[in-house]
């Protein structure tokens, strides 16, 4: 469900910053001698991390020869889990669940918002080129539904309303506050525990 596209318009050369190559080695020691290809999804996700959400076939070479391994195997990691986007998804990338709990309570509103928001198709770039969308499956936060993820943090509890004002947010570039939009900590019941009262850290 994430962005598996190869993007057209590669850029011909990838390396990490001093930063992430240093958080890269002490990844790569964390395993023991001749298996430092075990490293390959860390680094993957941090080559994402690093341009702007999204993989470029560059980066898969860079990091297939810091662990010396075969290009076509880190191409095969990178094109298989969800959660490597190959495709630029901009600086917001906003996955909205729209697995049955969420889809129930609503998800589609907030599908109806990104539409009018950011652009009438998913996997498309908003007009400033700062974010796009797109529906995924269960994102394990259902007691919370409906929800959608915007990079790493989630957003709750949601309707339309929110989720257009969460957006306006960062279209301006601030940062809405991730969690319940109804006021709830966590995942506990609305309007005070029924149950566990007399244990505080339940
Ligand atoms: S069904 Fe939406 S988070 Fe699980």
């Amino acid at each position: 469900m994430s962005l598996k596209k190869i993007y057209k318009e590669q850029p011909n050369t990838f390396k990490f910053s001093s930063e992430n190559l240093l958080a890269s080695k002490k990844i790569i020691e964390n395993y023991p001698e001749g298996k430092q290809q075990s490293a390959v999804m860390a680094l993957l996700y941090l080559a994402q991390r690093q341009n702007n959400n999204w993989i470029p076939l560059a980066a898969m070479k860079y990091i297939a020869k810091l662990l010396e391994m075969p290009y076509i195997k880190v191409y095969e990691v990178a094109t298989f889990y969800s959660m490597y986007n190959l495709s630029p998804v901009g600086n917001y990338f906003i996955q909205i669940c729209t697995t049955t709990p969420c889809m129930i309570r609503g998800a589609y509103k907030l599908v109806e918002a990104c539409k009018e928001k950011i652009s009438d198709k998913e996997k498309e770039l908003s007009k400033d080129k700062s974010c796009s969308w797109m529906e995924v499956e269960c994102l394990g936060a259902c007691v919370n539904g409906p929800m959608m993820q915007i990079n790493d943090n989630y957003f709750e509890d949601l309707d339309k309303e929110k989720t257009i004002k969460i957006i306006d947010q960062i279209l301006k570039g601030d940062k809405p506050k991730p969690g319940s939009y109804r006021g709830r900590i966590n995942s506990e019941p609305e309007n005070n525990r029924k149950t566990l009262v007399e244990n505080k850290n339940a």
